[in-house]
């Protein structure tokens, strides 16, 4: 089964892979840093009230650090949020519970897919100053036409972000090996959305993150813990892909995981690569 199909299941594996690889920590100094510099600062315009589009924001762990960052120029903000996962929503809400009252949110409990759908019906050109996605891009349809529809959504002098995985991230590298392991989750690494972007002419810089989680003593091959099957899982993006892939198939790609191709040892431990890439996209004036 495609992990996305229990999208409870989903998201604790993706805090599993959050919590194990310090994936938290990297963004949130990556979003003090790159986020504030190349977005907080470099967004060109007049208005104090800025209009923000959040997409797969999840239970909001990475954008509200984001919402704090633009907090410190602009006083008003209006945030949509679009996320499939009702539970993700109602995490979401009870963090932000109480905390602004110069910031409004919308909440849209569905895809990017429908959303997309319910402007173009209404023929809605509503625009934003800014536009995240943060390890989301792989789940739209059709990339390059996705892509195009968010820049046209994007205000002059807006700035849209994208973050995913690089092209030596494990993630990638086993759908690169293994196709057929969740056939309905597109393959894609930053250099994907550049190359769309150069094919179209659309501005960008590329934030370049090496990040590694320690994977030592991980994955014996007889058992595993639960914190190890929701790894493998999120990796795979397979629910239980121990019970569904044969044990030589199994085997196999732990085999792999643990090989030069996505690990390699660092001071005595086994690290496996996690590199996330920032894509930043500015609307010229
Ligand atoms: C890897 S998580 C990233 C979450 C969040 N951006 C973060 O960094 O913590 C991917 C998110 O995309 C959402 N998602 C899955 N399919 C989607 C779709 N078709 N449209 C929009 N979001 C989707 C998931 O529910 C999940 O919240």
């Amino acid at each position: 089964m495609d992990i996305l199909e229990d999208s409870a299941y989903y998201l604790e594996s993706y805090a599993a892979f959050v919590s194990q690889h310090n994936k938290f920590n990297n963004l949130l100094e990556l979003t003090e840093s790159v986020f504030v510099e190349d977005v907080v600062k470099q967004l060109n315009t007049e208005e104090t009230n800025i209009r923000m589009l959040g997409i797969g924001s999840s239970s909001g762990r990475i954008e509200i650090p984001f919402i704090k960052q633009l907090l410190n120029r602009f006083p008003n903000i209006e945030n949509t949020v679009v996320e499939p996962s009702a539970d993700a929503i109602v995490a979401y809400q009870s963090s932000i519970k109480g905390k602004w009252n110069n910031v409004k949110f919308s909440w849209f409990n569905g895809t990017f897919q429908q959303y997309r759908e319910q402007l173009e019906s209404a023929g809605n050109d509503q625009k934003f100053h800014h536009i995240n996605m943060v390890d989301s891009i792989y789940y739209v349809d059709n990339v390059e036409d996705d892509i195009l529809f968010m820049y046209d959504k994007l205000e002059k002098g807006g700035i849209m972000l994208i973050v995913v995985q690089s092209d030596q991230c494990v993630m990638y590298k086993l759908k690169q090996q293994y196709p057929s392991l969740s056939p309905n989750i597109t393959q894609l690494c930053s250099t994907s959305i550049t190359d769309i972007c150069k094919t179209n002419q659309i501005p960008f810089h590329l934030h370049h993150q090496e990040s590694y989680g320690d994977i030592t003593g991980l994955f014996s091959l007889d058992g595993l813990t639960r914190n190890e099957k929701l790894l493998l899982d999120f990796w795979t993006e397979m629910k239980d892909f121990k019970k569904q892939v044969p044990e030589s198939l199994y085997k196999e790609v732990i085999t792999f995981i643990k090989s030069p191709k996505c690990s390699k040892e660092i001071e005595g431990k086994l690290m496996v690569n996690t590199d996330n890439d920032m894509i930043l996209i500015k609307k010229q004036d």
